[in-house]
């Protein structure tokens, strides 16, 4: 089974927890690219929900394929969010925002009952860290924010290049128009306490990190997908 049937399969299985009628978050990236083709064909055969999508590049897939789309201020209520992970680790503590959409994907988890994550076997780790952790800061005063973060990640013994993701010639821009700084800790052995530093740092608009956020997440390898719940 090669990485993208590995991906279909957690798709698949996910597709088990998305009820009729469902008001569900959709997440952003390749897997969740194929959970929304595997939505769409659901939904053709007369399958309702309302989706709320993570972000722009989701939105318009979902348009593509017929998915119907609410916006969050529409259905500010959530029954279930599925999305991928950068690095799902025992105690479902998650990386994301290697898409670039951590901001709406956050919110939109904190907006539902429920998030299943799905992924593949090569982002189960038992510590955070290997993944860069994508930090998202307001462009203004981003010198200062990211020595800010150098600071607050020392204090708890961490440290790494810090480097501003580029698109193209320029650097990359959010949904939200934000910029995203990738922090290369190689270990995070506290995530509350790192999470607990960059949620008091006034530039960081929101950071990677999503703790206590997922209570199931289906992972897929060779053999087949797997449910894991928080250890
Ligand atoms: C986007 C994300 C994605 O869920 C994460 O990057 C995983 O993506 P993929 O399924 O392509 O590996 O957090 O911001």
């Amino acid at each position: 089974m090669d990485a993208r049937q590995m991906k279909i399969k957690a798709a698949e299985a996910a597709l088990d927890y998305v009820e009729d009628g469902m008001r569900l978050g959709i997440g952003t990236g390749s897997t969740a690219e194929e959970f929304v083709r595997l939505l769409a064909e659901k939904v053709a055969t007369g399958f309702r929900i309302q989706g709320v999508p993570t972000s722009e590049r989701t939105a318009r897939l979902c348009l593509e394929l017929g998915v119907p789309l609410k916006s969050l201020d529409e259905l500010p209520e959530l029954d279930l969010t599925v999305d991928g992970a950068d690095e799902v680790d025992r105690k479902l503590r998650l990386i994301k925002g290697g898409g670039g959409a951590l901001l709406r994907e956050k919110i939109v988890a904190a907006a539902s009952a429920r998030m299943v994550v799905i992924a593949d076997e090569s982002k189960v780790v038992d510590v955070l860290g290997a993944f860069k952790l994508p930090i998202e800061i307001n462009p203004f005063g981003q010198i200062a924010t990211r020595i800010a973060i150098e600071k607050a990640a020392s204090r708890l013994g961490l440290a790494g290049d810090i480097t501003i993701r580029a698109s193209g010639d320029g650097p990359f821009m959010t949904d939200g128009g934000h910029l995203i700084l990738d922090a290369s800790f190689g270990r995070i052995p506290d995530a509350e306490a790192l999470a607990a530093e960059l949620n008091a740092i006034p530039g960081v608009v929101e950071h990677g990190l999503f703790i206590g956020m997922s209570s199931l997440a289906i992972i897929a390898g060779p053999e087949g997908a797997r449910v894991l719940m928080a250890a």
